[in-house]
């Protein structure tokens, strides 16, 4: 018998086989108990003796020969096809797609206003949702006996010390006025809180961006001029703003800002309750007091200051009537954004 012969076939039979499963076979069909190693190895009492120990090297070299070939051919088909081993893998196959979300609603109109303001020159600022109760209120010029502070209308955490979860963002004010000297712009959005029941037009959770500004000679003017800037590029440059009287503790004066009915353009319509005019949000000149909380020198700086709900805002723009919507994780809807 030719070893050299049945070493060639071997190699050839080993680089043909293409997955773990082909090369198990041929383990067997050589190495096996009844394999070709063992028929080769119980043929040696059969030969002459002068031959037999020659005989029984060559059978041994094959063998050793033979294992290191498996091992061999092992790695390299186990690392074609992964980890998993023997699985055929056409890899000319077209893949399949990942599926890529989309930003929420809630988020995309934050990043818009955001982004807004920052080319107004305001920088973007966050703030905790747990909040002290100084920040939240005493900071803001809020009385101890203002209703807001009711423990019906903010949700309270802990005693000593007072906590709270933010019914506002504008406690950021005074953490940013406290923390940095005037000039002084930025934006804050956020998420806040209040103990309210859940309707169409109400949730205990619900987003929005404060925005303030400080600095020598700042006038309701330099206000008006922002929102004005501000209320074109959210909704569209033909939009009429108007500011309505109104009372905040932490301005003065202070307003309520509407912009004119989305739908109607101010003819009067069911959206905007016949008056043509939507409220979007409240604003106006920083309370002396409220620089006095944070050390500010009122003779020398003033304000203004102003702060919205995001979900009323991403409702008018995309005309969505109930605000459960934004949470309720349904993919139909928020496929749309
Ligand atoms: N914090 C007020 C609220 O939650 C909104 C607000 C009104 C913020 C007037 C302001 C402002 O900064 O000047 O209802």
């Amino acid at each position: 018998m030719d070893i050299n012969l049945i070493q060639a076939q071997i190699e050839a039979d080993l680089s043909n086989a293409g997955s773990l499963q082909a090369l198990e076979e041929l383990r067997v069909k050589y190495l096996g108990r009844k394999g070709l190693i063992a028929e080769l190895t119980s043929s040696i009492p059969a030969l002459a003796v002068e031959d037999r120990g020659n005989f029984g090297k060559e059978v041994n070299a094959l063998k050793s020969r033979l294992l290191s070939l498996i091992h061999e051919k092992e790695k390299s088909l186990a690392g074609d096809s992964g980890k998993a081993g023997n699985v055929d893998v056409d890899i000319g196959m077209p893949g399949i797609a990942a599926v890529l979300g989309s930003t929420h609603p809630i988020t995309g109109i934050i990043d818009e206003i955001c982004t807004i303001f920052s080319r107004m020159g305001f920088s973007v600022l966050e703030g905790p949702e747990v909040e002290t109760e100084y920040n939240n209120f005493t900071g803001l010029n809020i009385p101890s006996e203002h209703p807001s502070r009711d423990a019906f209308d903010t949700f309270y955490l802990e005693n000593y010390p007072k906590l709270l979860l933010r019914s506002h963002t504008s406690p950021v004010q005074v953490r940013a006025m406290k923390a940095h000297k005037p000039p002084l712009a930025v934006v804050v959005p956020g998420r806040v809180y209040r103990p309210d029941a859940v309707d169409a037009s109400h949730l205990f959770m619900f987003h929005q961006v404060e925005g303030f500004l400080v600095d020598e000679n700042i006038r309701f003017s330099d206000l008006k001029g922002t929102l004005e800037f501000f209320v074109k590029s959210v909704f569209s440059s033909d939009i009429k703003m108007r500011f309505r009287p109104h009372f905040f503790p932490f301005t003065e004066p202070s307003a309520e800002v509407d912009i004119s009915c989305l739908i109607c353009k101010g003819k009067g319509c069911s959206a905007c309750g016949k008056k043509g005019w939507l409220e979007i949000l409240g604003a106006g000149m920083i309370h002396p007091n409220v620089f006095k909380q944070v050390g500010y020198d009122q003779k020398k700086y003033t304000g203004f200051a102003f702060g919205m709900g995001i979900e009323r805002i991403a409702m008018l723009k995309y005309g969505i009537n109930d605000i459960r919507l934004f949470f309720e994780n349904d993919l139909r809807f928020l496929k749309q954004f």
